[in-house]
């Protein structure tokens, strides 16, 4: 099984993925938490490159492909892999941020990203939980951390687009995508996560 989770800044997945890993160990599944970009020792150094607050230059298609290529990479090396061993996966990130951060808010279009991503399209997940949040509430939750990441510090302006591109993506995939109030705590979040996660066993 191959779980994924996506949101924008501040919404809080980590601490959900946490919980849903000690969840399913409890139950000795095999888990294989990752997350991107990066996952791989290549994808690490990709992401060092795309996160670099002082790449303020980089150009938007080659932000577009630096993550791809990372994704390639721990597609190859860890996720295609583990789920041929039977094992699940939880990825934090995958192809669905790629959608909202460069198909929408960079307005680099489907198209594009879909076609370098090509390989992603060919093991989208089984399931995909979105924790929708106002982008407000979310960058001020990051506000108080000590380094703030490039995207971290792009405007308001387009993390609302990258909500609007992940509300959109939700509304086209309604069987695998589900979307979950951010605005609730983070043990409520959990246990509506491994509700849904019971349901599919
Ligand atoms: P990260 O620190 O992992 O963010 P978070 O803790 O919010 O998940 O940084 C990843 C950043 O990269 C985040 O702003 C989302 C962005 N991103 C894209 O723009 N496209 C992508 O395909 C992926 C995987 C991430």
């Amino acid at each position: 099984m191959f779980i994924t989770f996506e949101g924008g800044e501040g919404s809080g997945k980590t601490t959900i993925i946490n919980s849903l890993n000690n969840f399913l160990a409890s139950l000795q599944h095999q888990v294989v938490l990752t997350r991107e970009p990066g996952g791989t020792r290549i994808g690490e150094k990709i992401r060092d490159i795309i996160l670099d607050a002082q790449n303020i230059d980089i150009d938007p298609y080659t932000e577009s492909i630096l993550f791809a290529a990372s994704r390639a990479q721990h597609l190859k090396e860890v996720i295609i892999p583990a789920l041929q061993a039977g094992k699940i996966v939880i990825c934090d990130r995958f192809l669905d941020s790629s959608i909202a951060y460069q198909a929408y808010a960079r307005h680099l279009g489907l198209d594009f990203v879909l076609k370098v991503n090509n390989l992603a399209l060919q093991y989208q997940p089984d399931i995909t939980f979105y924790i929708d949040l106002d982008p407000i509430i979310g960058l001020k939750r990051i506000s108080t951390r000590d380094k703030l990441d490039r995207l971290d510090r792009a405007q308001l302006e387009f993390h609302q687009k990258v909500r609007a591109g992940y509300l959109t993506l939700a509304k086209d995939n309604p069987q695998r995508i589900i979307i979950i109030d951010g605005n609730q705590s983070k043990e409520q979040i959990a246990r509506l996560v491994i509700a849904h996660i019971q349901g599919l066993f």
